[in-house]
């Protein structure tokens, strides 16, 4: 398994593009499953859960043709059976979202139950309660959930927990209900906004996405798009803190800046200058030490729990002290022992880490955990003096799209060597 080494101590200074957003990608190729038609999917990253998507839907028989643009063409004519096994859907949480299009289209689908995961429990209750409300018979059988309906029925859900993935899996098996789905506490990120107009374009009837109460109206079938994937707000956020953290200037292009407000504001408060244009942000340290900033994370649109861990980065190294309280996961703080290696100064207090800023970090050997735990760590080595050597990145490749390429633009010094 590789590594990456991170040689820290540079200022960051210059421009990148930002790839498609993975938790619109994810969920977008799963909702393919639901159109009798071939679906096209542009400015998709290439991304190992990308990859994992992929497989699981050529396992099925599903068609898909890359072409040179990494525009994935998806056609669902040739499927044969609706099996998500667990040696994928064990590498990948997302692969749950294939269960509300597999039952709704085909009526049935057998999908492994996803095991618990470093960042908390993360249990699936809430895309099953969903299911059963619109009719499906659910089962748990040695580790698989067999989904079976003749065809769901329009239902009104209330989402006990927001959850990003259910919404999304919700929303897509109403597509193709009879009658009418009330989807109230949904999920109001970007990304699922992304998949209902990706739905609408194949013909489904949707309003709401993108607020707390989703209408879906049923209709007899979905046929064929070609969907633009929007820019991948975390991916963005990350770099910007990375430029942040370094005292630096970093531009991100084809991005969005709307999808960020929160985070921006952080950063200006970090003392970053922040400059924005229709698809671009540009965030300039001016060689500052940042400032401390408190953090809460809670579902959009408030401060994404994925950038939780690279503002504890910021915090790590800022002027002052700082609270950075994370409310989505239960177990989201297993980079702060990986940063303590470090020479952070963090004291963690159930959901709330207290960080005390310190003036330097010291290279040294650290293991990557979740995906945005491991951004955080190449942040973290960005400024520390002398090597870190970050270990179990396969993590990082699975929501990254060339990060040490990116950074290298930027003029950071990240090295990918077999371990
Ligand atoms: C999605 C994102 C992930 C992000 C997270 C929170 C994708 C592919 N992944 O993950 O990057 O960190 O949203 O913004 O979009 N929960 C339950 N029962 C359920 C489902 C969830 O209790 O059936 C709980 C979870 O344990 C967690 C909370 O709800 O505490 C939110 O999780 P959820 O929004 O579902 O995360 P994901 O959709 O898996």
């Amino acid at each position: 398994m590789d590594k990456l080494i991170v040689t820290g101590g540079c200022r960051l200074d210059g421009e990148i593009r930002i790839s498609g957003a993975k938790n619109a990608a994810l969920p977008i190729m799963a909702a393919t499953l639901l159109a009798d038609e071939p679906i096209t999917v542009c400015n998709v990253p290439h991304l190992h859960d990308v990859t994992t998507t992929m497989e699981l839907l050529g396992r099925m028989g599903v068609s898909l043709v890359v072409d040179e643009f990494l525009n994935i063409e998806v056609d669902t004519s040739t499927i044969n059976n609706f099996y998500a096994p667990y040696e994928l859907v064990k590498t990948m949480r997302a692969s749950i979202l294939v269960l509300g299009p597999l039952l709704t289209r085909f009526g049935e689908a057998h999908v492994s139950m996803p095991g618990g995961c470093a960042i908390g429990q993360r249990p699936v209750d809430i895309h099953l309660d969903g299911l059963k409300a619109m009719g499906a018979d659910i089962q748990v059988e040695n580790g698989y959930i067999i989904a079976r309906a003749d065809r769901l029925k329009g239902a009104h859900i209330v989402l006990e927990t927001i959850s990003v993935t259910a919404t999304e899996n919700l929303m897509m098996a109403a597509t193709l209900a009879d009658g009418e789905t009330v989807i109230e506490n949904a999920a109001q990120e970007p990304e699922v906004a992304d998949v209902a107009k990706c739905l609408i374009a194949m013909g489904a009837k949707i309003t709401g996405a993108g607020t707390s109460r989703i209408v879906v109206e049923g209709v007899s079938r979905l046929g064929g798009t070609r969907h633009r994937i929007l820019p991948d707000r975390i991916e963005t956020g990350t770099y910007l803190v990375a430029g942040a953290v370094t005292g630096g200037r970093v531009k991100a292009r084809d991005t969005d800046p709307k999808l960020l407000e929160v985070v921006l504001q952080k950063l200006r408060d970090a003392g970053a200058k922040v400059e924005c244009g229709e698809d671009w942000i540009e965030v300039d340290m001016e060689g500052r030490r940042p400032q401390a900033v408190n953090i809460h994370t809670a579902p959009y649109p408030a401060l994404p729990t994925d950038m939780q861990a690279q503002f504890m980065v910021l915090n790590t190294i800022a002027e002052g002290s700082s609270t950075v309280t994370e409310t989505v996961f239960e177990n989201r703080f297993m980079h702060v022992q990986e940063l303590l290696r470090l020479g952070a100064n963090i004291t963690l207090e159930g959901n709330t880490a207290l960080v005390k800023g310190v003036e330097s970090l010291q290279g040294a050997p650290v293991m990557a955990t979740d995906l945005r735990a491991s951004a955080s760590l190449v942040l973290a080595g960005l400024v520390a003096t002398g090597e870190t050597h970050i270990s179990r990145i396969y993590h990082i490749d699975r929501g990254y799209e060339c990060i040490e390429e990116k950074l290298e633009l930027l003029g950071g010094n990240v090295k990918r060597v077999p371990a």
